[in-house]
């Protein structure tokens, strides 16, 4: 209620190079400037501090979706609009993380074209795993699973940044408006 909107978690999932990291930041810069607090709880990030004893292993990576879900709750419950951005290519993780995290769970897929992210390579990783000097590379060696329902699907592909940018922002002013914390608020009350 202080903030004036509510808190949850916009969980962006998607190939490496499908533009996640840059819409989370686009959207970031875009929700402050409507005075709106977010954070943004990256997989490159945190790789390098609170998960970096972790590899690209399934295990490995279910374990990372597990503790960046329940920090993402943490901070939602904190009253932030957190935007994760992580490959979590496996289905069961992110079904994982939706329970942890509860009803402000959002699943956002940012469905670029696997061969579009292979030809923008931003770090030259797509290359170096086709080279076989990177191991499990997702989209390379190692499996993908697309989501069945998210609550909302983005092609950063086909439409322009500006475009993407926009149906994002649009959606996470409407989830996270502060009519829904009046009503949960009234939720909550009539339950007393
Ligand atoms: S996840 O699968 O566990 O969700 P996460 O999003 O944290 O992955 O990290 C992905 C980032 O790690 C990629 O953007 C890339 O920069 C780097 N990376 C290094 N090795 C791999 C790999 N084998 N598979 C995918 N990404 C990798």
């Amino acid at each position: 209620s202080i903030n004036g909107h509510a808190g949850g978690v916009l969980w962006l999932t998607g190939y490496s190079g499908s533009g996640k990291s840059t819409l989370a930041v686009a959207l970031e810069s875009a929700l402050a400037a409507r005075g709106w607090r977010s954070f943004i709880l990256d997989g490159d990030n945190l790789r390098r501090g609170l998960n970096s004893d972790l590899d690209f292993s399934p295990t490995a990576r279910a374990e990372n979706i597990r503790r960046t879900a329940e920090v993402a709750k943490l901070m939602a419950d904190a009253g932030l609009i957190v935007i994760v951005s992580l490959i979590s290519p496996y289905l069961r993780d992110r079904q994982n993380a939706r329970t942890i995290i509860g009803t402000g769970f959002k699943e956002i897929h940012i469905a670029t074209d696997l061969d579009i992210c292979k030809d923008r390579d931003p770090k030259g990783l797509y290359a170096r795993a086709a080279k076989g000097l990177i191991q499990d590379f997702t989209g390379v060696d190692a499996p993908y699973e697309a989501p069945v329902s998210p609550e909302l699907r983005i092609d950063a592909g086909a439409q322009s940044q500006t475009e993407s940018l926009s149906v994002l922002f649009n959606y996470a002013l409407r989830e996270f408006d502060p009519g829904t914390i009046l009503q949960a608020n009234a939720n909550f009350a009539e339950g007393i």
